[in-house]
C-alpha cells in the first residue's frame, strides 16, 4: 500500500504580523501615528493595503492595543478572511509581536510557517520589496530582514553642559546596516526567541526587532537590501514626507 501525501501540506505559508499598538511618543500628533492621516488615509491603511497585494501572504493578523476603539473607523473592511485582527498589544513591541504569534498559533499557523513582522509605521512599504524578502528567505536556515548598508557617517551622543546634543565621538560606519522591516522568520524559531528575550529585564529592554532576538539564540539572520523609502514614520516632520512620497507614486 503507497501513502501519497500532497506535497503543498508541507510547503510553509507565510503570514504577516504587523504589530499596531504603540503609542507614537516621538511622532507628537497627539495620538497613535498609526491614526494620523497621510496622502487620504491612515498610515496603517497604506500598511495593510501594500501587504495585502502581496499574493504569498496567506493572512495579516493586526496587533492592537486591547483599549483600541479605531482601528476599523480608520481600516473598514479590513477584516475577513485574509484580514486579523487580535487586541493584545502589549508594553513594548516585541511584547505585541510575541502576542501576535500566539495568536496565529491559535489560528492554525504551524511552527514551520514563515511570520513577516512589519511596522505599522512603515506605510511606504511596497508589495516587490516584500517579494523581493520572501524570495531571499524562503530556502534560508534562518530567514532575514530588509536592511540598508549605512550611508551616512555615525556619532554618538553626549549631552553638554546646557542641554545640547554633542559628538561623544564617530562610530565606525563599515559594514552597518540600518534594520527594516518586514523581518521573516519561522513561527517556530522568533516564539521561542522572544520568550527567551522577554524572560529577562537586561534583553527585553535590548530587542527593538526580531532579528536581535534570533541573534541571542547564535543565529545570524540574512540582511536584504531594503529601500530609502521604507523608512518607519518616526518624527513630526516624517509626516509630510510620507505624504509627498505616497501621492507620487504612480
Ligand atoms: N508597537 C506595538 N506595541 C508597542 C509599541 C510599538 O505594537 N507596545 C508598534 C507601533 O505601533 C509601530 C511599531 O511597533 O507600528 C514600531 O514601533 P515605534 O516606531 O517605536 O512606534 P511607537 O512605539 O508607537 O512610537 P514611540 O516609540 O515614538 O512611542
Ligand atoms: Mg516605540
Amino acid at each position: 500500500m503507497s501513502l501519497t501525501i500532497a506535497s503543498h501540506e508541507f510547503k510553509a505559508r507565510c503570514y504577516a504580523l504587523v504589530p499596531c499598538a504603540g503609542v507614537g511618543e516621538r511622532a507628537g500628533v497627539g495620538g497613535p501615528k498609526q491614526y494620523h492621516p497621510v496622502a487620504g488615509q491612515a498610515v496603517v491603511a497604506h500598511t495593510l493595503a501594500a501587504l495585502g497585494a502581496v499574493a504569498r501572504i496567506e493572512a495579516t493578523l493586526v496587533v492592537l492595543s486591547p483599549d483600541d476603539a479605531v482601528f476599523g473607523q480608520h481600516v473598514p473592511g479590513f477584516e475577513g478572511a485574509k484580514g486579523w485582527v487580535a487586541r493584545v498589544g502589549g508594553a513594548s513591541r516585541a511584547e505585541s509581536v510575541a502576542n501576535g504569534l500566539n495568536e496565529l498559533l491559535v489560528r492554525g499557523a504551524q511552527p514551520h510557517d514563515w511570520v513577516l513582522v512589519h511596522d505599522a509605521a512603515r506605510c511606504l512599504i511596497q508589495p516587490d520589496w516584500v517579494d523581493r524578502l520572501i524570495d531571499a528567505c524562503e530556502d534560508d536556515e534562518v530567514g532575514g530582514l530588509l536592511a540598508l548598508p549605512l550611508a551616512d557617517t555615525l556619532k554618538s551622543a553626549a549631552v553638554g553642559d546646557q542641554g545640547e546634543a554633542r559628538v561623544q565621538g564617530t562610530v565606525d560606519r563599515a559594514g552597518k546596516w540600518a534594520a527594516q522591516t518586514p523581518q521573516m522568520f519561522r513561527l517556530g524559531l522568533l516564539r521561542p526567541a522572544l520568550l527567551l528575550a522577554l524572560s529577562d529585564p537586561a534583553t527585553a529592554a535590548a530587542i527593538t526587532d526580531e532579528a536581535s532576538a534570533v541573534e541571542i539564540l547564535g543565529h545570524q539572520p540574512r540582511l536584504i537590501p531594503g529601500a530609502y523609502d521604507n523608512f518607519k514614520v518616526t518624527w513630526p516632520g516624517d509626516f509630510a514626507l510620507a505624504e509627498r512620497l505616497l501621492s507620487t507614486r504612480p
